[in-house]
Order: structure tokens, then C-alpha cells, then sequence
């Protein structure tokens, strides 16, 4: 299983405090926020790890994390030139993907939760996760029939069908590549990494797991206040 880290993007959400700097570099707590995407692969015993960036600030991603000595992992990078959508990184990571299976998890993912069994478990067609939010409308939604198997997933909908949210951590197997290249851009402009999960989905292929560790995605300034007391409160509670 190899790893991506989908670090682009222009966060102009978080403006000012993205003008001088990447959304993925900024503090959560005491690390810079990739350390987390990071360690949860780590956790998944996932190694080589691809780490997509934008072309703005990329030193400053060489110069942070390095060959990945100091991790214990091997680091990839490739320039993702333009935004064109999460789908876009299994074209870009198609020769560093290979033969193998792969994880992609957005950088700017936070997670409490352990999904090694999860993953020990998987081998071929897709794995996705989603956790009950208040807020699903900023988020891919599952809906579920009443055995609580998934009929559809759309992509931030005005009135979403269920409470449950789509997570930034995905799971395929090597057909990903292909399906990903034939995507067309959604009417957004972007290759949409929920038209590839409704494909595994439409062919049977997609196991959705439940999560209900802790989960953010920081893109916004009150989410990414949030995590970083969260983690304070725990490094505190551990340190007890
Ligand atoms: O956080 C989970 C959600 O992530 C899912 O529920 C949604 O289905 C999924 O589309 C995505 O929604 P976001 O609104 O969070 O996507 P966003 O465009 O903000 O991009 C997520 C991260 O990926 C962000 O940190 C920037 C990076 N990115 C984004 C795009 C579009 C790239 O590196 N390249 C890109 O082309």
C-alpha cells in the first residue's frame, strides 16, 4: 500500500494567513499541520509516501520533511501546477502508485482514530469513511438504506440526503489510475473524487466504515482553532 498526501491548492479561505504561506504548513498545536496526515499513515503502517504540493512554497516542504529520514518513511513530491481536483492526484501519482494499492489522505485532515484494522482488511475496489457532522453541506454525503448500506454519495448537495459526511481518507486499489484518468471535470471545473467513489459505489466495489474518532478538516478558521485546542487538551491529558 503506498501513501499520498494531497497538499495543493490555494486555501484562500484562510486568507491572510495563507498569503505567505501554504494551509498545510500553518500550526495545529505545536506542529505544523502535514505532521498529522503524516502520522496517520504512519499508523496505517503505510511507508512511501507521495506528497502533493503547489507550486508556491514548495521549498518550504522539501526543507520541512525532507528524504523522510526523520520520520521513518520515504518521501515523493510531485507539482500539482493548477487546482484540478482531488481526483487529479491519481493521475499525477500514476508512476509512483505502480502495481500497488493506495491511500490518499488530504493534508489538511486531522484525525484521533486508528484505521490500521481497517485497512488490514481491505484488498481490492474502494474503502471510504464517513462520520455523522452537524454540517454535512460543506462535505461529500453518504446516504444509506436502512441496513445501512450506501445508495449514493453527493458532493457538497444543498439539501443533503443524510448527516453523514465523507472523510479525506480514501482507499483503492491500482484501478484507481485508470478510472481516474477517464474522469471528465464536474460542472465546478474539477475532477471530482466523489464521481470516482460513485463508480467503485455503481459496481459494488465501495465499503464505507463508520468513524467515530475525532475528525477535522481544517480549512476554515474556526475549524482549525478547534483541532489545535483539541490537541493541546490531549498532549496535556497525556502528559498528566
Ligand atoms: O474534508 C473532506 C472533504 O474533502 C470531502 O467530504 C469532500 O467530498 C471532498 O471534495 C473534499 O472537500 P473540500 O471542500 O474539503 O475540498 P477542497 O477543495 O477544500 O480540497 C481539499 C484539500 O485538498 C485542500 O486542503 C486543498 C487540497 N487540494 C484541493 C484541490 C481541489 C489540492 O491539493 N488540489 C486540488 O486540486
Amino acid at each position: 500500500m503506498k501513501g499520498i498526501i494531497l497538499a495543493g491548492g490555494k486555501a484562500t479561505r484562510l486568507r491572510p494567513l495563507t498569503k505567505i504561506t501554504s494551509k498545510q504548513l500553518l500550526p495545529v498545536y505545536d506542529k505544523p499541520m502535514i505532521f498529522y496526515p503524516i502520522e496517520t499513515l504512519k499508523s496505517m503502517g503505510i511507508k512511501e509516501i507521495l506528497v502533493i504540493i503547489a507550486p508556491d512554497y514548495s521549498g518550504h516542504y522539501l526543507n520541512l520533511l525532507g528524504s523522510g529520514i526523520d520520520f521513518g518513511v520515504k518521501f515523493s513530491y510531485e507539482i500539482q501546477d493548477e487546482p484540478r481536483g482531488l481526483a487529479d492526484a491519481f493521475r499525477i501519482g500514476e508512476n509512483f502508485i505502480g502495481n500497488d494499492n493506495v491511500t490518499m489522505i488530504l493534508g489538511d485532515n486531522i484525525f484521533d482514530y486508528d484505521f490500521s484494522t481497517n485497512i488490514s482488511e481491505f484488498n481490492k475496489g474502494a474503502m471510504v469513511f464517513a462520520k455523522k457532522v452537524d454540517d454535512p453541506f460543506r462535505f461529500g454525503v453518504i446516504e444509506f438504506d436502512k441496513d445501512m448500506k450506501a445508495i449514493s454519495i453527493e458532493e457538497k448537495p444543498e439539501k443533503p440526503k443524510s448527516n453523514y459526511a465523507v472523510v479525506g481518507l480514501y482507499v483503492y486499489d491500482n484501478k484507481v489510475i485508470e478510472l481516474a484518468k477517464n474522469l471528465k471535470p464536474s460542472l465546478r471545473g474539477e475532477l471530482e473524487i466523489t464521481d470516482l467513489n460513485n463508480i467503485y459505489l455503481a459496481k459494488g466495489e465501495l465499503k464505507v466504515g463508520i468513524i467515530d474518532g475525532v475528525w477535522e478538516d481544517a480549512g476554515t478558521f474556526d475549524s482549525l482553532l478547534r483541532i489545535s485546542n483539541y490537541m493541546a487538551s490531549k498532549k496535556m491529558k497525556n502528559e498528566k
